[in-house]
Parts: structure tokens; C-alpha cells; sequence
């Protein structure tokens, strides 16, 4: 943990503890994007980035790869059946792209039930791509639902509500350089 980390943590009394701290981000974003770059060697894959969650993790990511590859955004929102999510997407905001036999790579903040991944994956594959893979930051892999996994993934968490890095509690706490979690 630096400096930063533990000087953010004791100034808000809502944090309850970092769970990846800055450093353990940073090398594993390296990672991943060393592994993105062997496995997509001689290829120009999209980087499609889900918003507004991933746009720390593909800011991040996209400056660790060595192959050439081209970002895109896309916005989507989950309708909600009480507090859980339906997996039923809606479009927001869509790519600009063609990836129509494309590499494409959709970058994730985190899966949890899995099912707005199923139905993302199923409405791009509609598009056909020539090849489509999940790339999450996190993995809540004890809350799936279905049999949906990320190719590459950062790290598998504990259900928790996470913060940080891009992810949100009521669109705050997105610039926190850490993952943390929330005090109950
Ligand atoms: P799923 O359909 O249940 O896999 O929902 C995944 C989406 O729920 C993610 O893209 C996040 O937007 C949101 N989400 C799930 N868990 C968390 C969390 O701990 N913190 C913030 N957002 C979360
Ligand atoms: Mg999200």
C-alpha cells in the first residue's frame, strides 16, 4: 500500500479497508496486458470498453500493451429486478466500429452474476466478430449465475461491494487509485 492509499483510507470515514491497493493494481494491469499482447500478437484487436466502470482499467491496460489495437466505448445499462441485476441490456451509447471480423475484447470492471456479460456477448456475436473475448478487472465468481468467464481476469474477489478504479457507489468514488470496500 503507499502513501496515498492509506492517506485516502484514513480521511474517509466510508471506506472500510482497501481489499488491491495501487501497487497490486499496477502490476497486475502489466500483466494482463503483457499476456493481451502475446496472444494477439500479428493481430489489431478493438479494445471495446464498457462505461463508464472500465475507464480506469482501459486507460490503464491500453498503455501496457505492445501490439497495436484500437479502443472503442460503449455505454450500457442493466435494468434491475429489485436490488439484482436482469442481464437484459440497453444500449446507451454504441461503437462506432465495425467489428465485423474483428478481435475484439471487451473490457470489463468486474462480473458479477455474469449475466450482463451473457447478454452482451451474445448481442455482439451478432455482428460477427472474428473473434470476441471477456477481459474483467475483477471477477466476483462466487455470485455467477451462469457459465459465463472471463478470458483473462485480474482478480477473483469475495462478495463484497467494491469501490475505486473506476467503479462507483452512487457515481462517487470512481477516481480512488485503489479497490476498496465499503463500511456496512
Ligand atoms: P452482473 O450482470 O451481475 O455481472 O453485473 C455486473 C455489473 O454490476 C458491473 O459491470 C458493475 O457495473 C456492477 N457491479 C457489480 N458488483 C459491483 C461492485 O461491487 N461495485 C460496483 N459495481 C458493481
Ligand atoms: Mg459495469
Amino acid at each position: 500500500m503507499t502513501y496515498d492509499d492509506q492517506d485516502i483510507l484514513t480521511k474517509d470515514p466510508l471506506i472500510d479497508r482497501i481489499l488491491i491497493s495501487s501497487d497490486e493494481l499496477g502490476r497486475r494491469v502489466q500483466q494482463l496486458g503483457a499476456e493481451l499482447s502475446r496472444d494477439y500478437v500479428d493481430r489489431t484487436p478493438i479494445l471495446v470498453c464498457i462505461l463508464k466502470g472500465a475507464y480506469v482499467f482501459l486507460a490503464d491496460l491500453t498503455r501496457s500493451m505492445s501490439v497495436h489495437h484500437e479502443v472503442d466505448f460503449m455505454a450500457i445499462s442493466s435494468y434491475h429486478g429489485g436490488t439484482e441485476s436482469t442481464g437484459v441490456v440497453k444500449i446507451e451509447k454504441d461503437l462506432k466500429s465495425n467489428i465485423t471480423d474483428r478481435d475484439v475484447i471487451i473490457v470489463e470492471d468486474i462480473v458479477d452474476t455474469g449475466l450482463t456479460i451473457e447478454h452482451l456477448l451474445s448481442l455482439l456475436q451478432t455482428r460477427n466478430p472474428r473473434s470476441i473475448r471477456v477481459c474483467s478487472l475483477l471477477d466476483k465468481s462466487s455470485r455467477r449465475l451462469n457459465d459465463v468467464t472471463a478470458d483473462y481476469r485480474g482478480f477473483d474477489i469475495p462478495d463484497e461491494f467494491v469501490i475505486g478504479y473506476g467503479l462507483d457507489y452512487d457515481e462517487k468514488y470512481r477516481n480512488l487509485p485503489f479497490i476498496g470496500v465499503m463500511k456496512p
